[in-house]
């Protein structure tokens, strides 16, 4: 896939050394300015299209409150982050040999007030996905907003991270975590890199 925007060179080495060690990453400028502009302006411009998370299928859950929209190829901007995600993806094979071969994204919105209780994205290894990516959109944090995401590591230790724009998370898929009540809009991109379904289906 094409490159639209110059890429940032990440220190790949260190994300593989702390995904082996604690089970998480933190990239801190995971794009280029020019690129977060135009993502949020992506999702900004179909946030008219976000749907309640917790409703599947037509049963209402508790356990979290955001919007969400999952991406496809009608959405350019985003798919050059699952990009990104991608070349990741081969980097945690070779190291980890997770055997990755597809990634599921969407976007989300937390209003005023939203929350995603503690859950495990995969739950005792219950479907395919190896690592999530959660990647911060909204153009300024600030810590007393709340929506922190709070991580309990592969050594059993509590991380609260926050919400920082251009910041992405990596960590293990089946770790325990939760997304605390937001006092502002929260925009991120969660994806799953997955071992199984066809070779990179989200392009
Ligand atoms: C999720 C999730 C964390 C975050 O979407 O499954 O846990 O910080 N998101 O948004
Ligand atoms: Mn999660």
């Amino acid at each position: 896939m094409q490159h639209f925007f110059e890429p940032i060179q990440h220190d790949i080495e260190h994300i593989l050394d702390d995904l082996d060690q604690h089970g998480f990453a933190i990239v801190r400028q995971a794009h280029s300015e020019k690129f977060t502009t135009q993502l949020l302006d992506e999702c900004l411009s179909n946030l008219n299209q976000f749907r309640e998370a917790a409703i599947q299928n037509g049963v209402i859950s508790k356990i979290r409150s955001d919007h969400i929209l999952w991406i496809d190829e009608k959405f350019p901007i985003a798919q050059q982050h699952i990009h990104l995600l991608q070349e990741f993806s081969q980097a945690f094979n070779r190291a980890f040999f997770l055997g990755i071969q597809s990634i599921e994204a969407h976007f989300a919105c937390y209003n005023t007030g939203e929350f995603y209780a503690l859950h495990r994205d995969n739950p005792q290894q219950k479907n395919d996905r190896m690592i999530s990516a959660v990647y911060y959109l909204h153009p300024e944090w600030q810590s007393d907003w709340g929506g922190q995401l709070r991580l309990q590591d592969k050594n059993d230790q509590w991380h609260t991270i926050e919400p920082e724009p251009n910041r992405l998370v990596i960590f293990q898929s089946d770790l325990l975590h939760e997304v605390l009540s937001s006092k502002h809009q929260r925009l991120s991109i969660t994806a799953w890199l997955r071992s199984g379904n066809s070779i990179w289906s989200s392009e």
